[in-house]
């Protein structure tokens, strides 16, 4: 593998982040993390979404400009993401100058190509979706089914771009790579919607619509949001219709692109058609993810659950975000809605990163302390019954990761923990000691400790704070890539001393904190 190129979608900054954008950007982060440890030379953007009516009238109504509220709003996703350590390679504002400029240049050359023309319309546009809808899929009260509003009823003439042209190319791309769309079984609802596509407006009239890129030569008008939006992708690396650059030619087509269930649409049918007019091919997977809910019910300003993921560190008091990463993370299967809930985040992390992984590491090194003052001898390395199942592992969990299993890959972890668990349990080194058999009981020891260098590989995607913390217990070097990964870690000679032995994680015991901190 030689390059990994990896996006998630550009968030728009209409508010603040929440922790349904946090789970995005936390699985791509995770994703990046585990290609860093196959490949390297990994690429991974993000960044927000900023033009359009709907970012224009929230600023009208706070009475500022829209690029103070661009400016205002984006640095807040870069401190959250910051706090996440949602490591990303480029960030990328679509008021950037450089993104505005290709943009222009892509319209162009579209609309010299014939692929975008003028046309009068009148539709009913939801600013929520930033898109004029099909009548017939409004509700019963003729709302927009995923906004629960009213759409406006338009009419403009506009650019149209002949979204009809690809439309038997698109399906006939679907069908012959059936992990373009992942999960797979989002493809079907796909192609449904390709059934009864229309060409789609790609401006609006800057009468009504101020705040967007202007189109070059007219005006009057300026360029729809989603082609803007969706060109972030290539204009990030450097793409330009006549002169790509090095950067570019490297790193697409990108390798995956995570994005939410409700924008499929737009990736994978509005993108693949204007890469296939730019004449460019499409990215390897679209991995639509599912939706976060709160306590089972949807977030949403109006309801006043709104959650911001630095409040859940803040009101747990957590150092790191290693464990609301690892619980988001292995909250639903990729693709499933997942939900979020004080309870059960603290049980699970409890369970799995304090009683399970934290413990076995903190009472192995105790033990080694204890009977051999921290010392490795050469007669406790041996047979290590727990090295099929740790590398089998490894194996696995890489598999997972191809397929963008990414909480099925952590509950695999967390089967390697627990059947260490076993083992210690099973073989007793305290009583081995007692009974004074210590080569017996070094060798257990030793064997635990070498799994646990693979787990502090394994898990650092998921939880690069605790991984570092275990690695520089067990003087694992946690650049290792995978494919290296051995069952035999652990040096000979003194490994630790009692004073430096740590507690990886510490339980969340405390009171739950006042919920309505959380709230934004
Ligand atoms: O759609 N749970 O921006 P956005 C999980 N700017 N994911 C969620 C979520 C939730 N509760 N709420 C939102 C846009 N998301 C466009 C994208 S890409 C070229 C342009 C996800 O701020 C959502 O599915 O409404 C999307 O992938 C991302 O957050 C940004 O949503
Ligand atoms: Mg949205």
């Amino acid at each position: 593998m030689e390059k990994f190129y990896l996006t998630t979608a550009i968030d728009y900054v209409n508010g603040a982040p929440h922790i349904g954008h946090a789970y995005e950007k936390i699985l791509t982060d995770i994703i990046a993390r585990h290609y860093t440890q196959r490949c390297d030379d990994v690429f991974f953007l993000t960044g927000t979404d900023e033009h359009g009516i709907k970012i224009q009238k929230t600023a009208a109504e706070k009475g500022i400009t829209p690029k103070e509220l661009c400016d205002e709003n984006a640095q807040k996703f870069k401190d959250a993401w910051k706090a996440l350590d949602v490591d990303y390679t480029k960030f990328i504002r679509t008021t950037d100058e450089e993104h505005e400029k290709i943009v222009q240049q892509i319209f162009n050359k579209l609309l010299e190509q014939g692929d975008i023309y003028k046309h009068s319309y009148e539709g009913l546009y939801c600013t929520g979706c930033e898109c004029f809808l099909n009548p017939k899929d409004l509700t019963e009260d003729g709302l927009c089914p995923d906004h629960r509003k009213k759409p406006e009823v338009v009419s403009e003439e506009n650019y149209f771009f002949k979204l009809t042209k690809y439309k038997d190319a698109i399906i006939k791309y679907i069908k012959e790579h059936p992990d373009f769309i992942v999960p797979e079984f989002r493809a079907n609802e796909v192609i449904n919607q390709l059934e009864d596509i229309q060409d789609i407006s790609v401006s609006r009239a800057k009468s009504n619509v101020q705040w967007g890129i202007d189109v070059l030569g007219d005006e009057e008008q300026s360029i729809y949001v989603w082609i803007d939006a969706l060109s972030n992708y290539i204009t990030a690396l450097g793409y330009d219709t006549e002169n790509p650059s090095e950067t570019f030619k490297k790193y697409w087509p990108a390798d995956v692109q995570v994005i939410g269930k409700d924008i499929l649409k737009f990736h994978s049918i509005y993108w693949p058609a204007f890469l296939m007019a730019l004449n460019l091919p499409l990215p390897k997977h679209i991995l639509a993810h599912g939706w976060i809910t709160i306590d089972e019910s949807k977030m949403s300003k109006s309801l006043g659950n709104v959650i911001s993921p630095t409040s859940v560190l803040e009101s747990f008091n957590l150092e790191h975000p290693d464990a609301f990463r690892y619980y988001m993370a292995t909250s639903a299967p990729c693709g499933r809605d997942g939900n979020y809930s004080d309870e059960d985040f603290k049980e699970k992390v409890n369970a799995h990163l304090a009683n399970s992984m934290g413990n076995l590491l903190n009472r192995t090194l105790s033990m080694l302390v204890k009977y051999f003052d921290g010392e490795v001898k050469p007669e406790f390395k041996g047979e290590n019954p727990l090295a099929k199942k740790a590398l089998g592992t490894v194996q696995i969990v890489k598999n997972h990761f191809d397929n963008f299993e990414i909480a099925e890959a952590g509950l695999e972890i967390t089967s390697l923990v627990d059947a260490a668990n076993k083992y210690v349990q099973d073989t007793a080194p305290w009583t081995l000691a007692k009974e004074e058999k210590m080569t017996e009981c070094g060798q257990v020891l030793v064997n635990v400790l070498d799994v646990m260098c693979i787990i502090a590989s394994l898990i650092y995607p998921y939880c690069p704070n605790i991984a570092r913390d275990m690695a520089r217990q067990l003087s694992f070097d946690l650049s290792t890539k995978l494919d290296d990964l051995t069952a035999d870690n652990i040096k000979y000679g003194k490994l630790i001393s009692k004073e430096d032995i740590k507690p990886v994680f510490l339980r969340l015991d405390s009171e739950l904190a006042d919920k309505s901190a959380k709230k934004s």
